[in-house]
């Protein structure tokens, strides 16, 4: 069973960028993370970033292979019909993460265009919210293999 974890713009810079808000580790200790659960839950895990929106279509345009998805689409969050048209279209399960609560932050923030064609949204853990993200994933992910055998 494989997942695949999407990070958007900016991401790259974790541990550098507004670290009150995002926190100190960075985005390969965060992945280190990642890797290490994924062996405790017994998936098969692949990492991308990119700071281009079509970059992140193209990702999700191309998991097919994947029985979920975890994006933190970060700010096109709040702006990209395109990345949100893209997960409707792949009709694989994915989870929202975000560091930060993007509810308590600025209200610009407020409103995820990708929610409404998420599993789910997970939001204010700080890096805590992708390994929560990756469990809700792969238990996701199990259920809906089981369906379909
Ligand atoms: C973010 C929240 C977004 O509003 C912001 O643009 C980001 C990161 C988060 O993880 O908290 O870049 O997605």
């Amino acid at each position: 069973m494989k997942i695949l974890v999407i990070h958007g713009p900016n991401l790259n810079l974790l541990g550098k960028r507004e670290s009150g808000i995002y926190g100190t580790k960075t985005l390969d200790d965060i992945n280190e993370l990642l890797k290490k659960l994924s062996k405790e839950l017994k998936v098969d895990l692949d990492i991308k970033q990119s700071n281009h929106e079509g970059d992140l279509v193209d990702f999700i345009q191309n998991s097919g292979d994947y029985a979920a998805l975890v994006i933190n689409p970060a700010a096109y969050t709040h702006t990209s019909i395109a990345i949100r048209d893209a997960i409707a279209a792949v009709e694989i399960p994915a989870v929202e993460v975000h560091l930060s609560n993007i509810h308590r932050r600025e209200e610009f923030r407020h409103n995820s265009l990708i929610a409404p064609v998420a599993a789910g949204q997970i939001s204010g853990f700080g890096y805590e919210s992708y390994l929560l993200g990756l469990r809700a994933a792969a238990s996701i992910a199990k259920k809906s293999g089981s369906r379909s055998e």
